[in-house]
C-alpha cells in the first residue's frame, strides 16, 4: 500500500462507544499511548444478565463527555493540539454507536478538524501494534470477542482477508451462556476463566465441532447445547455439577478449536507470525494454549495486555492513525453502521 509522508506528529483523539464501554484516548502517531480512560457499565447491566441496549445509550450520553475531557486532560493536551478525531462507527449497538458517532462530528465540526470513522474490528486487530513496535503486517490473527470470531489475515494496515468466521455463536458469546447456565453470572468470560482454574480440562469431553469444506470457520453453539445438555441431565438425575471441572472441559474446547485452526492456517498460508484480539484474547488458557502450540511451529505470537483486548479507545486511535496517513476521511454524513462488514468503508 502506497503511504503518504507524514512530516509532523500525527496526535488522534479516539471515541469508542459500541458496546457497553464509554473510552476515550488520546493516541500519538498511532503507537504512544497519551491517555486511556475508560467508563465501564458492565457493574450496570450485570442486574440485568447482560448488555440492555437502551440502557448503553443512555450511560453514554452522560459520561461521554466527561471521558473524552479526561482523556484530554490525562494527555495534558488541548483539542487545538489534535490533528484528527476518531470513532468507532461500526459494528455495534447502533444506539451506542450513534452517540459516540455524533459526539465525534460536533466536536470536528466545532474544533475544524478532519473526522476517521474506524471499524470496530479493525480496532481489535490494531491492539496488537500499540505495545509491539516490531510488529508489521502481514500476519495472521484471530479476533474472537462477544459478538465476533474470525480469522483473517492482515495483508495490510486497514486491509484484511477473512479466511473463516464462526457459523452460529461468538465465542465470547458462548462464555457468557455457558456461564450464566451455570450460575456465574455476568460477563461470563472473566468468571470461566477463573474457576477452570481449579477444575480439571478433561473430566468432560465435549463434542469438537469442525464445519464441512471450511476448515477455517468455527461453530460453538453445538459445544453450547452440549453443555445446556450436561447440565439439564445432571440436575434431572440429581448429581451434582463441579462447576470448576465443567467450566474447564468447556473451556478446553472452545480454546482447542480456536488454536487449532488458528495455528493450521498460519502453517498452511505461510505467515510466521500470529495474533489474537478482542475480549476472549485475555482468557489464559487460550493464551497458553496458543503461546505452546506457536512455539512448538516456530510461529511470533503477539498478544496485546487484557486493558487492550476488550473495548478500548487506544485501540481505535491506532487503527485511525494508519487510516489516516492512508487518506482516509469521513464527512459530516457519516453514520453508525450496526452491521457493518470488515473491509468496508
Ligand atoms: O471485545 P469485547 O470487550 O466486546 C465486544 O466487542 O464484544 O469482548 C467481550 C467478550 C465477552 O463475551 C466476555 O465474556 C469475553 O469477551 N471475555 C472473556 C474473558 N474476558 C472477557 N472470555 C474468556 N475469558 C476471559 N478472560
Ligand atoms: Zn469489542
Amino acid at each position: 500500500m502506497k503511504r503518504n509522508r507524514v512530516e509532523e506528529d500525527v496526535y488522534i483523539l479516539a471515541i469508542e462507544s459500541s458496546c457497553d464501554e464509554t473510552a476515550a484516548a488520546v493516541v500519538k502517531n498511532g503507537r504512544e499511548v497519551l491517555s486511556n480512560v475508560i467508563y465501564s457499565q458492565i457493574d450496570l447491566h450485570t442486574l440485568y444478565g447482560g448488555v440492555v441496549p437502551e440502557i448503553a445509550s443512555r450511560q453514554h450520553i452522560e459520561k461521554i463527555n466527561q471521558v473524552i475531557e479526561k482523556a484530554l486532560s490525562e494527555a495534558n493536551m488541548g483539542l487545538e493540539e489534535m490533528t484528527a478525531i476518531a470513532v468507532t462507527y461500526g459494528p455495534g449497538l447502533v444506539g451506542a454507536l450513534l452517540v459516540g458517532v455524533a459526539e465525534a462530528k460536533a466536536i470536528a465540526y466545532a474544533a475544524k478538524k478532519p473526522l476517521v470513522g474506524v471499524h470496530h474490528i479493525e480496532g481489535h486487530v490494531s491492539a496488537n501494534f500499540i505495545e509491539h513496535p516490531d510488529l508489521e503486517p502481514p500476519f495472521v490473527c484471530l479476533i474472537v470477542s462477544g459478538g465476533h470470531t474470525h480469522l483473517v489475515v492482515v495483508k495490510d494496515y486497514g486491509e484484511f482477508e477473512i479466511l473463516g468466521r464462526t457459523r452460529d455463536d461468538a465465542a465470547g458469546e458462548a462464555f457468557d451462556k455457558v456461564a450464566r447456565a451455570v450460575g456465574l453470572g455476568y460477563p461470563g468470560g472473566p468468571k470461566i476463566d477463573k474457576v477452570a482454574k481449579n477444575g480439571n480440562p478433561h473430566a468432560v469431553e465435549f463434542p469438537r465441532a469442525k464445519v464441512e469444506g471450511a476448515p477455517y470457520d468455527f461453530s460453538f453453539s453445538g459445544l453450547k447445547s452440549a453443555v445446556l445438555n450436561y447440565i439439564n441431565h445432571a440436575h434431572m438425575t440429581g448429581e451434582e455439577i463441579h462447576v470448576p471441572d465443567l467450566a474447564a472441559s468447556f473451556q478446553n474446547a472452545v480454546v482447542e478449536a480456536l488454536v487449532s485452526r488458528s495455528v493450521l492456517a498460519a502453517k498452511e498460508l505461510g505467515y510466521s507470525k500470529l495474533a489474537i484480539a478482542g475480549g476472549v484474547a485475555c482468557n489464559s488458557a487460550l493464551r497458553e494454549g496458543m503461546k505452546q502450540a506457536c512455539e512448538k511451529e516456530g510461529i511470533q505470537f503477539y498478544y496485546p495486555s487484557p486493558i487492550y483486548c476488550t473495548d478500548n479507545a487506544v485501540m481505535i486511535g491506532t487503527a485511525a492513525y494508519y487510516e489516516y496517513i492512508n487518506g482516509s476521511r469521513h464527512g459530516w454524513d457519516l453514520n453508525a453502521v450496526p452491521n457493518l462488514k470488515l473491509g468496508e468503508r
